[in-house]
């Protein structure tokens, strides 16, 4: 039931219509029997500021922002996180008493999928990342505070693969090449490549014969859940990680900034998936 007290929360961009985030929080808010809602609000390109006006003016508890608005949405914001401003990049807003904060759950959402999901320690180890967009850039930042010992970018614009190397502590990132691939532990595709509904849906960007089954191959792209590159993987032994993970713990982060309780990790997930699946 939606009661005066219901407590709102959202996601802004544009397109938005597509985003599984409302049907990951409110099942997530269901579970636990909270009083709050989560919508999606269309906000087009260059009205990300005046979105952060209106969350003031409408009292709203929680923000989620997604394209185009990532980076426009920081004037109107009292505070940054370190990893947005790092990223200059915010994905999650959340009140902390009168003040809206900006944060980006995006790379620790995916460090806690390896950590929590795998079982996997990043601590020592090699990794390459294919692609320098933001979603990388937000990886490539939380695999470096994580202690991985090395991140190669490959990506295809090199400008870009040394920007998001950067982001990584001095000695640790990288530009790299597809032959880092034969000695990484870790091989994470960061670009679109492999998303259905594009000319790359079925391409994949590496020679899968580089892969070996000690290796962990994570694609961020959720959509299919089991992408060109990772039923490559599973067929060459390594452990292949969806994309799922990444989008449920970067919700949790943002489920508990906002409401201040542990998000139900299955619940989320399962909604997700149902989501997901082909009707
Ligand atoms: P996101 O915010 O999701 O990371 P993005 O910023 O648009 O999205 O970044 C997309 C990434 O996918 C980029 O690294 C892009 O490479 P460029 O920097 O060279 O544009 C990469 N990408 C997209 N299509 C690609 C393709 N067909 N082959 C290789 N890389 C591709």
């Amino acid at each position: 039931m939606i009661r005066a007290s219901t407590r709102v929360a959202g996601v802004i961009g544009d397109p938005v219509r597509h985003s599984l985030s409302p049907v990951i929080h409110n099942a997530a808010f269901r579970a636990l029997d909270l009083d709050w809602v989560y919508l999606a609000f269309p906000v087009p390109a260059g009205e990300g500021a005046a979105a952060v006006a209106a969350m003031r003016t409408f009292g709203l508890d929680g923000l989620n922002v997604t394209m185009p608005h990532k980076a426009d949405v920081i004037p109107g914001l009292d505070r940054l996180s370190p990893a947005a401003e790092a990223l200059r990049s915010v994905n999650t807003i959340h009140r902390l008493g009168p003040d809206l904060v900006g944060e980006s759950t995006d790379g620790i959402g995916f460090v806690d999928a390896l950590v929590r999901d795998e079982g996997f320690d990043p601590v020592g180890r090699r990794v390459v990342v294919f692609g320098a967009g933001g979603a990388a850039r937000s990886i490539v930042l939380a695999l470096g505070s994580a202690g991985v010992a090395d991140i190669a970018v490959v990506n295809r614009t090199a400008s870009r693969a040394e920007q998001a190397a950067a982001l990584a502590p001095e000695g640790v990132g990288r530009v790299g090449s597809e032959d880092d691939v034969d000695q990484a532990d870790l091989v994470v595709n960061a670009t679109s490549v492999g998303m259905a509904g594009t000319p790359e849906a079925d391409a994949v960007l590496l020679d899968v014969r580089r892969l070996r089954p000690h290796q962990v191959v994570a694609d961020l792209v959720y959509h299919p859940i089991r992408t060109p590159l990772l039923v490559a993987a599973r067929e060459r032994g390594a452990v292949a990680v969806t994309g799922l993970g990444m989008l449920i713990h970067q919700a949790a982060h943002a489920f508990r900034l906002w409401t201040g309780e542990d998000p139900p990790l299955e619940v989320m997930s399962a909604a997700a998936l149902a989501a997901l699946a082909p009707a």
